[in-house]
């Protein structure tokens, strides 16, 4: 059958196809009924008392009372912008995604985002950046939702609400806002030390970008992309910035946090605007899918683990260029509902335990902070594929559906939606052999190793970079009021570095403690230096 528009229409309605644009020669009320006078309530006289039936008063203050939805519960403090992503067709033998096809267009919206701090919150403080990108693709909307640092703090998504418990404001004292300074942060990440490759990332100085536009981005998880024969292979996604990649100091961080604490948003809205677009290359790692998931020893399933760009390297599949702010903001970067499930054809999930509880938790959110379950039907989250779902009903229910039969296939009407010979326009879920084995709450062993790769970022660190992280550390850690936390803290740092660690120890005045495993034996990987690196293909 032909798809059914969620736009209403005015042959729909019977109102206007366009949406209030709030513009026109005369104010109205909601109803569309002019009004004369919006500085005046009604009154009994010129001194009162103010009417109840004065209807205009009423709407226009009932409607500002609840202008304000609920903040995002991470990620609430963001920024975004529109653009256009073009596909160099470098993927087309590993995946049959449409948009990634040669030389094809697909409109994108992107947010930048922070993580712990509220809407209102600074944009320069230390912590991880959101970077997420909705594509408008047709054959449905593809949400790569990824972060500037290419793993996160834990394997498991039922540790998501404690490690962000842990790094949101401390319940009594509501403070700090975005840092990582305080004695909850410190005593989760010292307990749960799968977090210790991610915290390190943020004492570097990639935990304060200099702009949006010089930060890499990650999809962070394993992904499966399964080609027009069918045929597999396991990848990470990257985003690479066309500027290069680079930091402010913690120095300027800090005056900046409070000369201009909209400094990022400030940045990508005036360079968009000056028509200077920032840039970046979509790439891939490509691994083989094999039945251990792994690639070079490294779990491919653990999102504490990257794979370095000198064992596999990043291939450019296309190129995003951000060229248009957006008209509202609450509108689309306050709305804008991102989601991992949200997959076109050719590109599927993997077992990742983080990346399935992630599957769960967006949408269950966006359910309360967007007002029930018709949040796609928002403008900036409306697909640009036609769209034929039997969803029906439901709060802010904005589309006037038709027919009698809201089920597929049916008798009655709707033709056939699953027309023989087309499948290949379908999401074919792949069908991996799912392991017979008991029902059990572990990780695999192979998720055990906590340290080897956080020294692999550390010896991959220039000077300059290995100064700034040993100030971070010793900055971030003299705020928690807990002795025995930055002790056992300084025991993660023993297990990373015994030179990390003598030098944090020495500026919080305790003693370095010994590691108490081995010091793994790991080859430097120069690509996590933000010092170097070119845009790939100038
Ligand atoms: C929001 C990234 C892990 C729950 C976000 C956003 C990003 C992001 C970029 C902001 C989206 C936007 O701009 O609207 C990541 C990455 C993760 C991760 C890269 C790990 C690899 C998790 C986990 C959970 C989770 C494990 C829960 C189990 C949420 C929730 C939101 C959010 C509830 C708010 C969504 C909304 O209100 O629309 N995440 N996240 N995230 N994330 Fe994650």
């Amino acid at each position: 059958g032909a798809p059914q528009t969620r736009t209403p229409t005015g042959a729909e309605t019977g109102a206007p196809a366009t949406a209030n644009g709030q513009q026109g020669a005369y104010l109205t009320t909601a109803q569309g009924a002019r009004l004369r006078d919006t500085d005046h309530s009604l009154k009994a006289g010129p001194r009162g008392p103010v009417l109840l039936q004065d209807h205009h008063l009423r709407e226009k203050i009932t409607h500002f009372d609840h202008e304000r939805i609920p903040e995002r519960v991470v990620h609430a403090r963001g920024a975004g912008a529109h653009g256009v992503f073009t596909a160099y067709g470098t993927a087309e033998a590993v995946t049959r995604a449409g948009f990634l096809k040669k030389g094809r267009e697909t409109e994108v919206f992107v947010r930048f985002s922070t993580v712990l701090g509220s809407r209102g919150s600074a944009d320069t403080v230390r912590d991880t950046r959101g970077f997420a990108t909705k594509f408008y693709t047709d054959e449905g909307t593809f949400d790569l939702v990824g972060n500037n640092m290419p793993v996160f703090f834990i394997q498991d998504a039922i540790k998501f609400p404690d490690i962000i418990h842990a790094g949101k404001p401390h319940p009594d004292r509501e403070i700090p806002q975005a840092q990582s300074a305080h004695d909850t942060f410190w005593d989760f990440v010292s307990l749960h030390t799968e977090a210790q490759h991610h915290t390190i990332w943020n004492m570097s100085d990639r935990g304060i970008p200099r702009s949006y536009r010089t930060m890499e981005g990650f999809g962070v998880h394993t992904f499966r992309l399964v080609n027009e024969a069918g045929e597999t292979v396991l990848a990470k996604f990257h985003w690479k910035p066309k500027l290069g990649v680079h930091s402010l100091t913690w120095e300027e961080a800090q005056l900046l946090g409070g000369m201009d604490p909209d400094f990022h948003r400030r940045d990508l809205y005036d360079a968009i605007e000056a028509g200077a677009y920032p840039e970046w290359e979509l790439g891939i790692q490509v691994f083989p899918d094999t039945p251990e998931e792994t690639f070079a020893g490294i779990d491919l399933l653990d999102p504490t683990k990257i794979v370095p760009e000198e064992l596999a390297e990043v291939q450019p599949i296309g190129r995003l260029v951000l060229n248009r702010t957006p008209t509202n903001f609450f509108a689309e970067t306050e709305q804008v509902a991102f989601h991992l499930g949200h997959l076109p054809p050719g590109i599927d999930v993997t077992n990742d335990p983080l990346l399935q509880g992630r599957l769960f938790s967006y949408v269950d959110t966006q359910l309360t902070r967007l007002g029930g379950p018709n949040f796609s039907q928002i403008p900036i989250n409306r697909p640009h594929a036609a769209v034929n779902d039997m969803l029906r009903d439901g709060f802010h229910q904005h589309a006037v559906h038709a027919g009698v039969a809201p089920y597929r296939p049916n008798s009655l009407d709707g033709g056939n939606p699953f027309p023989a010979g087309d499948a290949e326009h379908a999401f074919v879920d792949v069908p991996v052999t799912v392991a017979q084995a008991p029902k059990v709450r572990a990780n695999p062993a192979s998720f055990d190793d906590h340290y080897s790769q956080v020294r692999l970022f550390w010896l991959s660190m220039s000077p300059v970079e290995k100064e700034h992280i040993i100030r971070a550390y010793t900055f971030e850690l003299g705020k928690c009021y807990h002795q025995a936390i930055k002790e056992r803290q300084l025991q993660s740092l023993a297990n990373i570095d015994p030179v990390l660690c003598e030098q944090v120890a020495t500026g919080l005045g305790l003693p370095a403690p010994q590691p108490t495993v081995p010091l793994a034996d790991v080859t430097p990987s120069p690509a996590l230096s933000q010092v170097g690196g070119e845009w790939p293909s100038d």
